[in-house]
């Protein structure tokens, strides 16, 4: 959401501004004079060349009754609703209120000057059209629209005929040797050291900053010259080495999610209360303060994200399987104030390349997509007619003849166009048509045999189709996709199905199935002696949200429902992964699974403090790690509150955990703070085809874990007849019902003591 300049100007304060006059200059100049000498100033730069701080600066002495109105396109969902409802709040309307014409309304009820600022503009590419065609031409002439991004402008805002002189271009460069010895200066940096930095950081501001911040740790800093990015890595590699390892370790955790707030902060680091670290966090060099949270510069991010996932590749999982789960849960979505950070959310924690191409394509940025105009029917036409059947071609010509408004253009930087497509609710068209076409007549009719719920909402992708290259994928297509997915976002949460048809599922179905998509081979048509095969994406009960959460969830190995304790999670997230166990698996192919859990690890933090309670786990780390050493056992993965371990002999397994207790009770007796650890195993066939098999062992041994007391050792019945005759004290306790098993287990209680 969006805050007024106020609200920035104390983080403005925090941080002094230099250099940059001219740019100043025209800025100040355009929104203090009475007549606007352009509506559009567009600044543009790399990440870090001081554009958001060029934006405040020009803000921050501006005459009182100037009204600013400071908006972060990350902010904001990418969509013109998203955007009225962002702009209507801070305007104070009511929500309901938020259309086009009644904002723009308000904002001409004053004659005073309003600056609107659009900031981090590169994450609203989706809404660059819509922006330069629709917006900005009705806003009152007393509006000033700013807009600051990493990319330069689409040509057409410079192009487009009505728009010359109206549009200004600024784009940042490194700051002059003199500003850049000035800034460091204002942040203590001696002359000499001054001198030094800049050789590197030539002037770059955020590498000035974090020189800065490194210098004040480490006087000697010393970090080779290169390329901006990789001067940046090391000064970040720098700067956390000079932190305490509380807030190195918050910074990583942080660095798996998009934007923290307290309770994700929380949630990835499993304490239960993170205030005094999160106000650390804000107070770093390369944290961004936002209305929805901090935001770790990305640069910094990535180089930290990828740096914790190379040298601790669990904990790393764990971090996004934390923050999946504070994602997707209630709390978080009260939190939200609107759907879209949610969404922004899980979309960030995605890996996945063909799920992140899907939504982030690469190359897409060299088109605009817009609404088809009477003047690209020939265009689509010849496309249509080229590459595709003829029959087909035809069909297509006839839903542009009738529905052009149905349809889409992808058109290059001159203005041709590229790629087409055409999507609508089958509610909004000519039935007739939709009977005659025979892909939308076998959809209609897969509809009615499958129909569903009341308010849900369908989607046709009738055709989407480039020139030259068809249907295949291509820079024009992905960016026609991404435009589609503003379209799901619009129909959000309704959206419940989409069909679409591809000629080439053979080359289609690797890139879509993993999107959900499932070919529909009854609902084919044979058109000009091709076939057209029918795709259908099922969005599922929660709409585009739940349909994204499963994705994501998918990747992380958490499944979406009902993940209430760690060890649940952790269950899942095994099933999920499948470690490869056969390498320690008994001549019969048996492995037994072991699992350990710390005793209320949350509120351990709690009472102990976040330094302490990480000590706690450091000890049973070592425990643990000892004990498997000498018995032979495999250590899989940490799980954050415990570790998951495999042994090729249950009696081994059943040994490993005694002296795991023994070493245990051992410590307690001198420490100042006992650890009180629950221990549970389960046996199983690790046989590649029965993957799925295998992996409800794996998930049985977890819940049994979470069943056991603090100090207790619980067995299923298995891992007790395997061990039978060697020598083990079982208490049998009766048969349990354990959450996700349909058949009650029994189990026993190993007996170590004594
Ligand atoms: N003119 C300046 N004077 C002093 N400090 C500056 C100046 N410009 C930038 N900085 C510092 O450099 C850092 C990066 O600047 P800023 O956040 O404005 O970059 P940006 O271009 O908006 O980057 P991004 O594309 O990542 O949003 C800021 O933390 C700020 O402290
Ligand atoms: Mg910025």
């Amino acid at each position: 959401m969006s805050r007024r300049i106020s609200d920035r100007l104390s983080e403005v304060a925090r941080r002094s501004f230099f250099g940059r006059q001219a740019e100043l200059a025209v800025l100040r100049g355009a929104i203090e004079s009475p007549e606007l000498p352009f509506v559009v100033a567009f600044i543009h730069g790399p990440g870090g060349i001081g554009k958001s701080c060029l934006l405040q600066a020009a803000l921050s002495s501006v005459r009182p009754e100037i009204h600013s109105i400071v908006m972060d396109c990350r902010e904001i969902e990418p969509t013109p609703k998203g955007l009225l409802a962002t702009l209507g709040a801070t305007l104070e309307m009511r929500e309901s209120e938020t259309d086009l014409p009644s904002v723009v309304a308000r904002l001409g009820r004053t004659a005073r000057r309003t600056v609107l600022t659009l900031d981090t503009y590169e994450t609203f590419g989706l809404m660059d059209t819509w922006l330069r065609q629709v917006f900005v031409p009705v806003l009152p002439e007393s509006v000033l629209t700013i807009i600051a991004g990493r990319q330069a402008p689409n040509p057409a805002w410079l192009t487009t005929p009505g728009w010359l002189g109206l549009f200004h271009e600024i784009e940042l460069r490194e700051l002059p040797e003199g500003d850049s010895r000035k800034m460091l200066q204002s942040r203590g940096v001696t002359d000499p050291q001054a001198e030094r930095v800049n050789r590197f950081a030539r002037g770059y501001p955020l590498a000035l900053e974090l020189a800065a911040a490194a210098l004040r740790t480490q006087p000697d800093l010393a970090i080779s010259s290169g390329p901006p990015p990789k001067v940046l890595q090391q000064l970040t590699h720098a700067f956390l080495r000079g932190l305490p390892p509380e807030i190195t370790e918050a910074v990583e955790a942080a660095s798996t999610v998009r934007r923290v707030t307290e309770p994700v902060l929380r949630a990835l680091l499993a304490v239960s209360t993170a205030r005094e670290i999160f106000d650390n966090l804000r107070d770093l060099p390369f944290v961004d303060v936002t209305s929805e949270g901090l935001v770790l510069h990305d640069v910094v991010r990535d180089t930290v994200a990828k740096g914790l996932a190379q040298r601790d590749h669990e904990r790393y999982c764990t971090c996004r399987r934390r923050a999946w789960r504070s994602f997707t849960s209630e709390s978080h979505r009260a939190v939200a104030r609107n759907l879209w950070q949610c969404t922004a959310d899980l979309l960030y924690l995605i890996e996945n390349p063909v799920i992140r191409e899907a939504f982030f394509p690469e190359g897409a940025s060299d088109y605009t997509v817009e609404p088809a105009t009477t003047g690209d029917g020939d265009a689509i036409r010849e496309i249509a007619a080229s590459e595709d059947a003829e029959e087909s071609g035809q069909f297509i010509a006839r839903w542009w003849d009738r529905h052009p408004e149905t349809f889409s253009v992808a058109k290059t930087h001159d203005g041709k166009v590229a790629a087409f497509y055409a999507i609508f609710e089958p509610a909004n068209v000519d039935p007739g048509l939709l009977t005659d076409d025979p892909l939308t007549s076998a959809w209609l009719e897969h509809l009615r045999r499958n129909p569903m719920a009341p308010g849900e909402r369908v989607l046709f992708l009738r055709r989407w189709l480039a020139h030259t290259t068809g249907e295949l994928p291509s820079p024009a297509q992905a960016a026609c996709w991404l435009d589609i997915k503003r379209t799901y976002m619009e129909l959000r949460p309704h959206l419940r199905r989409l069909y679409t048809t591809v000629a080439d599922l053979h080359t289609y179905a690797p890139i879509v199935v993993p999107l959900g998509f499932v070919p529909l081979e009854e609902a084919s048509a044979t058109l000009g002696g091709v076939t057209y095969h029918t795709a259908l994406l099922d969005f599922g009960e929660s709409s585009v949200d739940g349909w994204l959460a499963s994705l994501v969830g998918a990747e992380l190995g958490v499944e979406s429902t009902d993940l209430q304790t760690s060890i649940d999670a952790v269950a899942s997230a095994v099933h999920g992964e499948r470690p490869d166990l056969r390498p320690q698996a008994s001549p019969e192919g048996t492995v037994t699974i072991l699992f350990t859990d710390v005793e209320g690890s949350t509120a351990l933090t709690q009472r102990l403090g976040d330094a302490k309670a990480q000590e706690l786990l450091r000890t049973h780390n070592r425990i643990v790690r000892d004990a498997l050493r000498a018995h032979s056992g495999s250590e899989i993965k940490h799980t954050g509150d415990g570790i998951m371990a495999s042994f090729a002999s249950a009696s081994r397994a059943l040994e490993c955990a005694i002296a795991m207790q023994r070493a245990f009770a051992e410590h307690n007796e001198a420490a100042e703070e006992p650890i009180r650890v629950r221990i549970g195993l389960n046996a199983g066939e690790p046989v590649a085809e029965e993957a799925d098999l295998f992996g409800t062992a794996v998930q049985l041994a977890a819940r049994i874990c979470a069943q056991a007391q603090p100090g207790e050792i619980l067995a299923a019945d298995v891992v007790q007849q395997l061990a039978a005759g060697k020598g083990f004290s079982f208490a049998d306790k009766g048969e349990a019902t354990l959450k996700g098993f349909e058949k009650p287990v029994r189990l026993h209680e190993v007996r170590w003591q004594g």
